[in-house]
């Protein structure tokens, strides 16, 4: 048929030779020959029975002869064709063709975009090199038509979305080619390329352009790009080999003093399951006239489960370094046969530029793994003739049939067993009473599947909804249990406590604090004084919440309206920059009394290293509190744009930090806790992007991180919306909704974390937010499967192990503030 000569062209062609060569890998994937069973296709809707998503495969004509979504297919429709193709594999290209039904129909799609996803709930858009979604489809109803995708995809799941400009019918039937993705792996994160301006040649963009996962802090994580799209980089790097998009393009690359002192690019590779590797394939650059050569040496650390630890054996390699041969070439790192489910590796810069395009794994794979394997390759080669069963095949197939079985049954066991273990847990667990209690046991199975974790959080995106902010999450402890209730069992001193919704209105937090009267509110409450209104100039929005926002205002002569002894810094005449916390004029009568008790809690706050509340408007509407604001911005932003102080960073006038800076940042930190804490207020989102800083590095405790689109990835989102900070949270606060002194421990110990990694990364970033959680189960579980943050390489020893203990499962294990302070306060003086 003309599909086979086709494919035969196509096998004539040449390419550049990766590990995986894509104008090799294009063997038909099985709609057209019924390999992809029908339970394997799936559709967003269908019109009738017999255009069902089962009919959409190439060339055959069962049914009515394709898949049709229902109805019309109007321009801002999103119907959408799923396959499952049961295993990750490379996709190189789509074949579609539109209903014929013998000469009957005459439908198809003009256009389609696709999807994919590789566990099939995290889904991607595919785009060309250009950036393009869209692509061309069929003319008429009979032709298929081929579509190369550039880059390839490597996936599990795919979805057809046709895609129309004037309502209309569409029907499609579709092959889908490749094979399979032997390496395994499902996502690399790496240190952003970088831009290479030398003089006399053209700007070289070493960036990750095709990368799929998220971009953020000057890293890539959570997907695949460049490194695993098969096409290897050439020789001359400003040469690109098939797409003549810019100079560069084929090669992700770093320089070896942008990132740090280190001298090596780390990258971590996770893995579809646990795999013995024998060698690691780099391909790199070789350029040494201009500064360009591969890594001097490598190292790798092993993870044999996503949740575990680092193993600390790691396998070192030193290359041979090649000074008379310019060109790139693949460099074979031996990896011993370990086993790993994720792989971190240290590449060692051998001079100024390290260059890579195409990195690959070789794992070894079991007797049955290589019998499937061939099998399938001769299947794609013979497509459409069906192969007739292979008899060498049966005693396998009943192996793996027994296999099966007895592993169901002890799956069954376990499931028995871990029912009876609970029930026995529930018992050991004091004041039961609290219903939250009740939570942990429901959810706890369920977190190996994210979808079903999500429909079981009812109580949290309630609340999510019902507040009145951007998304304050204590209210129904408030309500659904007394102090009493909520801090019996291992905080006693917390007894006396009640919560308040402080930054309810407008920003996003609560306080715990000492139980107030809420119906004596006046304005002789009000410590603070009234500034006239008109005096303060806006200048900048920092947030809004459902009744309230915050601004960036100059307030002009506050600091005469003050007096002696104020506590605003020098300004040398110039007007002082306040945020103006301002509830709207049609707030419900509740979201007012709760802005009055928050001006109140907060008049009562009296700290160096706590934001001040310097004056309130309250004698008119709209209410407004005007609090302090410091012009170094927030200390993640901070630290994530200097580097640590060195002799590289003095020559080149990068902006730097030393390590007695980030001590002295600690300190402060945690003496503004311990004020908070003494006075038993509960802050609930103590992170980098809440401390403020001005320009002697002093450090102000605030809380408008989470109504600042900047960090919105910093939350875990319900239903779209940022919620809930859970990379900074104890488990008992995820787990049971508790937040006490002791959960801002634990949030402090990540801050530490965050202040010592310079914020370059985000807390637990290769982990997804569905895999946070499920790391939370395990910190409940405490079975040593839990993942720690790493101690990061400029921390000392003895602070990465106060760190651990703010991590301590069991609350009295964990320091407190004083403590911490007591600690932390002798390393600055050294
Ligand atoms: C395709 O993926 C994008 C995200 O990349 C998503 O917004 C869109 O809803 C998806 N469409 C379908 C039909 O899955
Ligand atoms: C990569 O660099 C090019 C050229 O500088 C730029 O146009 C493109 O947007 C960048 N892509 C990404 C993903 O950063
Ligand atoms: C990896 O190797 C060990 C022995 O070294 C073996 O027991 C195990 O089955 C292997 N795993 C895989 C996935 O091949
Ligand atoms: C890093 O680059 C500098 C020049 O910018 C060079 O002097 C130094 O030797 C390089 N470091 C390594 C480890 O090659
Ligand atoms: C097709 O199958 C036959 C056996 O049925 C085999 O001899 C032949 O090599 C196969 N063709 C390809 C291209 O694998």
């Amino acid at each position: 048929t003309i599909m086979h000569l086709f494919l035969l062209l196509i096998l004539q062609a040449t390419a550049a030779l990766g590990q995986i060569d894509p104008a090799h890998c294009r063997y038909a994937l099985g709609m057209e020959d019924r390999r992809i069973k029908d339970d394997d296709i799936t559709a967003s809707s269908q019109w009738y029975e017999t255009t069902g998503p089962q009919y959409a495969r190439l060339n055959r004509e069962e049914g009515d002869g394709a898949w049709c979504p229902e109805g019309q297919l109007e321009p801002s429709d999103s119907q959408y064709l799923q396959v499952d193709l049961g295993r990750l594999t490379f996709l190189t290209v789509v074949g579609t063709q539109g209903r014929y039904a013998r000469n009957s129909g005459n439908e198809f799609a003009r256009a389609y975009r696709l999807n994919y996803s590789r566990d099939g709930l995290l889904w991607k858009s595919w785009k060309n090199r250009l950036g393009n979604a869209v692509m061309e489809g069929n003319k008429n109803a009979y032709t298929s038509v081929i579509n190369d995708l550039h880059p390839p995809i490597i996936t599990r799941y795919v979805r057809l979305i046709p895609v129309t400009k004037l309502s209309t019918t569409v029907c499609m039937r579709v092959e889908l080619y490749g094979c399979p993705w032997e390496d395994g792996l499902i996502s690399y994160s790496a240190p952003e390329g970088q831009l290479m301006m030398p003089p006399g040649y053209p700007i070289a963009s070493l960036n990750d352009s095709t990368y799929d996962g998220v971009h953020e802090r000057r890293r890539l994580f959570g997907g695949m790009g460049q490194l695993t799209d098969g096409v290897i980089g050439q020789d001359d790097f400003l040469v690109t080999r098939q797409y003549h998009v810019w100079p560069g393009y084929d090669y992700l690359g770093w320089r070896n003093d942008s990132l740090g002192t280190q001298g090596y690019v780390e990258m971590e590779f996770v893995f579809d399951r646990q795999r013995n590797f024998t060698s690691l394939k780099v391909h790199s650059n070789n350029m040494f006239s201009r500064g360009v050569k591969i890594f001097s040496s490598v190292s790798c650390w092993f993870k044999p489960r996503l949740i575990a630890g680092w193993e600390a054996e790691s396998v070192a390699f030193k290359t041979v370094l090649d000074d008379r041969n310019p060109s790139a070439r693949y460099v074979t790192v031996p990896l011993n046969r370990r086993t790993a489910k994720s792989i971190r590796c240290r590449f060692y810069f051998a001079d100024v530029w390290m260059m890579f395009s195409e990195i690959s794994f070789q794992s070894g794979i079991t007797q049955t793994h290589t019998h499937t394997h061939t099998h399938t390759h001769r299947d794609t080669f013979n497509a459409s003739t069906s192969d007739p069963p292979d008899d060498g095949n049966t005693p396998i197939l009943i192996g793996c049939l027994v296999t099966i079985i007895l592993l169901l049954v002890i799956i069954i066991f376990l499931i028995l067993w871990c029912q009876y273990v609970c029930k026995v847990l529930e018992k050991v667990i004091p004041a039961n009473t609290d219903p939250h209690y009740e939570r942990v046991f429901l959810l706890d199975p369920q977190y190996q599947n994210p979808a079903v974790l999500r429909n079981k959080l009812p109580e949290l995106s309630q609340s999510a909804e019902a507040s009145a902010c951007g998304g304050g999450y204590a209210e129904p402890d408030v309500t659904q249990c007394t102090p009493h209730q909520c801090f019996h069992s291992n905080a006693p001193h917390y007894a006396e406590t009640d919560i308040v919704r402080l930054q309810g209105v407008t920003g996003s937090n609560m306080y715990a604090v000492p139980a107030l009267t809420v119906d004596s509110l006046t304005r002789k409450d009000i410590s603070a004084a009234e500034f006239p209104r008109q005096q303060l100039i806006f200048r900048e929005k920092l947030g809004e919440g459902q009744f309230g926002e915050v601004h960036l205002c100059e307030a002009e002569g506050l600091p005469e309206f003050l007096g002696e002894g104020s506590p605003l810094p020098d300004r040398d005449g110039r007007s002082v920059l306040v945020a103006v916390k301002q509830l709207r004029a049609d707030a419900t009568s509740q979201a007012r009394n709760d802005f009055l008790k928050e001006i109140k809690i907060m008049s009562r706050l009296n700290d160096p290293n706590i934001i001040r509340l310097l004056c309130v408007c309250v004698s008119s509407d709209p209410l407004c509190m005007v609090t302090e604001y410091m012009e170094n911005g927030d200390l993640n932003m901070f630290l994530s744009q200097r580097e640590i102080e060195s002799t590289l960073t003095h020559a080149n006038n990068i902006p730097s930090v030393s390590l007695s800076d980030l001590l002295h940042m600690s300190v402060q930190i945690s003496s503004g806790m311990k004020y908070l804490a003494s006075l038993n207020f509960v802050h609930r989102d103590l992170a980098t992007r809440n401390c403020l800083l001005d320009r002697r590095l002093t450090i102000k405790i605030a809380d408008f991180g989470m109504s600042r689109n900047l960090y919105s990835s910093d939350y875990y989102r319900i239903q779209g919306r940022a919620v809930l900070p859970i990379r900074w949270m104890a488990w008992e606060s995820i787990l049971l909704g508790k937040f006490t002194t002791a959960s801002d421990v634990w949030a402090f110990g990540v801050t530490l974390w965050e202040i010592f990694t310079l914020c370059k990364e985000q807390p637990y970033s290769l982990l997804s937010d569905e895999q946070v959680i499920e790391n939370t189960g395990e910190f409940f579980r405490n079975q040593g499967r839990q993942i720690f943050l790493y101690a990061p390489p400029l921390c000392p020893p003895s602070l990465f192990e106060l760190m651990m203990r703010c991590w301590s499962r069991d609350i009295p294990d964990r320091p407190t503030f004083e403590g911490l302070y007591q600690a932390l306060r002798p390393h600055v003086n050294q």
